[in-house]
């Protein structure tokens, strides 16, 4: 449909770095290796490498053996230009006060926190995990462990004590970087509280590092620390050695930059691993070109650098390229439901990278809100983490882009490390689909044989061809590496999700074909839930699937079978939702719970979730032959 299709302003075409998708994916898809290479040789280097890539498949390697570390591309490679007194960051806490940070700034906090790690006896190789809120100590301490060339686990604030302790245990860290406490919506985030829960079953941590927030604007709290293995980060920081000089760690490009946890089929979380080197050239690359930044940019990401979109794009990719980065502490709606809008107006953002579910909460609120504030300073707007449905899409362009904005609607994983299928500026645009695949990237939609499917029909969406950003294996895991994403269908990368393409090889994400379930647009597995739920006293067993919600996207219904002596009723449920909240992460409560008798299973024992959905969405429920009884 004509109307449908959104060509490129012809100022956001003048404006564009690309101007022709089709030129410049032909030259990449031509040479692959020659296209990143260029891509790469725009970062600096302490050596080069001898070979763009090594493909052993799954298994890639890229850059070999040359030495970086993406710390040094962020901060001190800028130090030696005039961006050494340019804003890299401006924080804005939930109580309207500011925080901002040149980059000789960002870059004298992050040497001494570095130096604060080393003196915990933190040194290259160790995992640290964090688990701290929205303040620029989360990217201080991320950028920190880096440096050292330590393997950051960063944990979601909002993920609860099991979940921090089952990640801890994977990944045997030695050292935990915590915070007080954080804000949202005004109220105390007890993080440390949990930390303290989590580090008591967990041997391998020697060390607790507790960055202060909340005592500072509420000194009555009362932190414990623990003599010998807490230590407050401020007292660390003050004394000399936090001052001295803290050169980058050079690492070989192949090794370890972090593990990040995410939720797949398995009942566990699986440690995504990603490198320095190829990481880097993803992250900075696709900013580049996405966003089209420009050094008089303001950029700000809304997601939080706890999960894979605040690793790239709000730690590392916007200062790579040397952007300035706007960062909020709390809430869309703290005090009212314009603070996102008052945040753009008074401090000029011009990119605006944020979530479907979060707009279309916006969204409810009405328009009046946003058009309180002028918005004029905004160029181009971005989207991630799950299918943007074309309402909320037209309302973010009509109502906060006014129609001049591009919106980059950007489909990529935690695995992925980077963006894969976006639209660049120059592409014409259409609500719904991320457009086609980035330059440099082969994906399709194919069969189960990995053929291509015709057009507008499902298929599964699959990466052809190794890129730089790409995990290089799960943690402690290659062989569930391998039969996760490189055993579907022969010889590609499955994502997990199926699309279609359309006329114009437009890729339309239909949704995950796997038990993962996207509330808000965060990964959760349906068997993490569940077993968050059996760890509770009254449930024998429990069964989840994800209902469409208007706002949420999706939502979680839990189907559970009640221990004898436990007695059904609304006070039951709301102590079973409350206990996924404690244990796992509010995100994950149920919407809904539903007792019931028995579940329905395989004769192999497995449970047919799809059952529960199609009964649940008044749906054929299709093949029952393997159902038990
Ligand atoms: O299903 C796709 C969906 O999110 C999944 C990846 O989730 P996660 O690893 O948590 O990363 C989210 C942030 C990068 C994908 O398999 N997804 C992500 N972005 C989009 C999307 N689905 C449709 N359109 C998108 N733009």
């Amino acid at each position: 449909m004509e109307q449908d299709l959104y060509p490129p302003s012809a100022e956001t075409l003048e404006g564009a770095r690309i101007k022709s998708y089709d030129e410049v994916s032909k030259r990449a898809a031509a040479d692959p290796e020659d296209y990143w290479a260029r891509e790469a040789s725009e970062l600096e280097w302490f050596e080069p490498w001898t070979q763009v890539l090594d493909w052993q498949p799954p298994f890639a390697q890229w850059f070999l053996g040359a030495r970086c570390n993406i710390v040094h591309n962020c901060l001190d490679r800028h130090l030696k230009t005039w961006r050494r007194n340019k804003l890299a960051l401006i924080w804005e806490s939930e109580t309207g006060e500011h925080r901002n940070f040149s980059y000789f700034a960002l870059h004298r906090e992050v040497t001494r926190f570095a130096n604060v790690l080393k003196s915990l006896g933190a040194r290259k190789g160790d995992r640290i995990t964090v688990y701290m809120p929205r303040i620029p100590e989360q990217l201080i301490a991320i950028l920190a462990c880096a440096r050292i060339g330590a393997i950051h686990s960063v944990i979601f604030g909002g993920f609860s004590v099991d979940a921090l302790h089952e990640r801890i245990m994977d990944a045997e860290s030695r050292l935990v970087i915590t915070a007080d406490g954080g804000f949202m919506n005004e109220k105390v985030v007890p993080l440390k509280e949990m930390v303290d829960q989590a580090v008591r079953k967990s041997p391998s941590v020697e060390a607790v590092l507790v960055v202060r927030r909340v005592t500072q604007q509420r000194p009555d709290l009362k932190i414990p620390m623990e003599q010998g293995r807490d230590f407050w980060y401020d007292e660390l920081a003050a004394l000399p050695i936090a001052t001295r000089p803290c050169p980058c760690e050079p690492m070989d490009s192949e090794d370890p930059l972090f593990i990040l946890y995410t939720s797949g089929t398995t009942g566990r979380p699986k440690g995504i691993l990603h490198v320095h080197g190829g990481y880097m050239v993803g992250a900075y690359s696709t900013f580049k070109n996405v966003f089209d930044i420009r050094d008089e940019d303001r950029y700000w990401c809304t997601a939080d650098a706890g999960w894979v979109t605040g690793h790239t794009y709000i730690v590392y990719a916007p200062f790579l390229t040397g952007a300035t980065q706007v960062m909020y502490e709390g809430a869309p709606s703290f005090p009212y439901p314009d603070r996102w809008w008052s945040i753009i107006s008074r401090l000029g953002v011009n990119i605006l990278y944020s979530t479907p579910t979060a707009i279309r909460g916006l969204m409810r609120y009405g328009e009046a809100w946003p058009d309180r504030h002028d918005l004029s300073s905004l160029r181009l707007l971005g989207s991630v983490g799950e299918p943007i449905n074309p309402e909320a899409w037209r309302w973010f362009h009509r109502v906060i882009g006014k129609e001049r904005c591009p919106i980059m609607d950007t489909w990529w994983q935690t695995e992925t490390g980077s963006f894969m299928i976006s639209p660049l500026p120059c592409v014409a645009l259409k609500p719904g689909t991320a457009t086609r695949p980035l330059p440099g990237i082969d994906m399709d939609v194919v069969d189960e044989h990995g053929n291509p499917v015709p057009q507008g029909q499902d298929g599964y969406l699959v990466i052809r061809k190794p890129w730089p950003s790409m995990l290089r294996t799960l943690y402690k895991n290659p062989d569930l590496y391998k039969q996760v994403y490189w055993s579907k269908v022969p010889g590609v990368y499955t994502t997990g999700d199926s699309a279609r393409k359309d006329e114009d090889g437009y890729i339309w994400v239909v949704g995950r074909m796997d038990d993962v379930i996207k509330v808000s647009g965060y990964r959760l597995g349906t068997a993490e839930v569940e077993s968050a739920l059996v760890s509770h006293p009254a449930v024998a067993e429990a069964a989840c699937i994800g209902l469409p919600h208007e706002v949420k996207g999706n939502s979680i219904k839990a189907f559970v079978v009640l221990r004898e002596g436990h007695e059904a009723g609304p006070e039951l449920e709301d102590e079973l939702r409350d206990h996924v909240g404690t244990h796992l992460s509010k995100i994950a409560r149920p919407d809904a719970i539903e007792i019931v008798d028995k579940l329905p299973k395989t004769r192999s024992g497995k449970i047919m979730r799809r059952l529960l959905k199609a009964k649940e969405l008044g749906q054929p429920i299709g093949d029952t032959s393997t159902l038990e009884d």
